[in-house]
């Protein structure tokens, strides 16, 4: 068994200062290269639909490909701008006064919100590319033939998820961000692992399923019509990975020990943690010139910010539930999700059916 700073590096995990000792060392360089330490592997059985419902994702993944250059309204204008001052205001509700913040105006916070709207976009992007090598992996790796399918209609979603991200950020936004260092730890740690279903627990359980959480929330707020098509577009397709991803793991699990549940269950923690690091938005406030910790001490440890953030776990949470990695030994991961303050998700609507009726011809039927 691990102790905290074996699987995060740190003893605390609220350790702010350690946090932001983590940053990207290699940000100007145009490669990066992982080894992902896995054996490529055949199967010669090839009864199609042995796994049923994976075949039914298949059937469905090959009637739901969208075109990004073609079935996306490009022609939009978006004003990035006036979008970014219309939402953030005179920034935020609480008192600033005596804090580096204080002389902010209006102008400091559109630009806040420009920056971090160009920030946001850009770790979407790089986790994209994340889930393209991560599935084009499991093609090599997983044992099941419907599985091989499927992944193959999974690295051709994601194609196409990195190619709109980058798309919007060229064409609408206003700059690039490299990759945050926690995103890309984790990226490389789920890369790294040689065992198949690590790279599932990794990319459709964790990573995927923040991303439908936090698409999904982007989605009810933006107010650029372009975006928010774009993203209902990504979410059709992200349901049925995160579906993929549990329906895949709950046969695996059942043939697993203790002990080696006990590391899904570490690896879960050390997934959630990394992601909710990166959500302090550090490189942002690089970009602003303000003092980084206190900045974020002020505004993405706020109250309201924390409980925002919590809501990105709404789908991680019963999917670990439904796959039995909460309870599993003396119900570990159910404690340290307690700490991370997110466990009150556990009953919400597991994603192993909901890709149904966020398809797009459920949209289609109900408009
Ligand atoms: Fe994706
Ligand atoms: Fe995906």
């Amino acid at each position: 068994m691990s102790t905290t700073a074996d699987m995060i590096g740190r003893d605390e995990i609220n350790d702010l200062d350690a946090i932001l000792a983590i940053t990207n060392t290699d940000a100007d360089a145009l490669i990066h290269t992982v080894a992902d330490n896995a054996d490529a592997i055949f199967t010669w059985d090839y009864e199609k639909g042995a796994r049923p419902a994976l075949n039914k994702l298949y059937e469905k993944a090959k009637g739901a490909q969208w075109n990004g250059e073609t079935d996306l309204p490009w022609e939009i204008d978006v004003d990035q701008e006036a979008l970014a001052a219309a939402t953030v205001g005179d920034g935020p509700e609480f008192d600033l006064a005596g804090t580096v913040l204080e002389s902010w105006g209006p102008k400091e916070w559109t630009e806040f919100s420009v920056e971090s709207q160009n920030w946001t976009l850009s770790q979407f992007m790089h986790g994209e590319q994340g889930a393209l090598i991560c599935t084009a992996k499991i093609v090599e790796t997983v044992p099941w033939i419907d599985a091989k399918y499927y992944a193959a209609t999974q690295v051709m979603d994601e194609a196409r998820h990195v190619e709109v991200f980058a798309k919007y950020l060229d064409d609408k936004l206003s700059g690039h961000y490299p990759i945050n260092a926690h995103l890309k730890m984790l990226l490389d740690d789920i890369i790294t692992d040689p065992r198949w279903d690590m790279t599932y627990l990794g990319m459709q359980i964790m990573v995927e399923g923040l991303a439908l959480a936090a698409f999904g929330l982007m989605y009810q707020i933006t107010e650029d019509p372009l975006l928010k098509q774009l993203l209902r577009y990504v979410m059709s397709d992200e349901a049925r990975h995160v579906a993929f991803g549990v329906l895949s793991l709950k046969e695996y699990y059942t043939e697993l020990s203790t002990p080696e549940i006990r590391e899904r269950q570490e690896f879960a923690f050390e997934a959630a943690v990394r992601m909710r690091d990166r959500f302090l938005q550090q490189e942002v406030w690089e970009r602003m010139g303000v003092p980084v910790k206190e900045a974020v001490q002020l505004v993405n440890l706020s109250d309201e910010q924390q409980e925002f953030q919590t809501l990105l776990f709404s789908k991680i949470v019963p999917n670990c539930k439904k796959l039995g990695l909460l309870d599993a030994g003396d119900g570990w991961l159910r404690t340290k999700f307690g700490e991370l303050g997110v466990i009150h998700y556990e009953d919400w609507v597991d994603t192993g059916e909901e890709y149904e009726s966020l398809s797009l011809e459920a949209t289609a039927e109900s408009a």
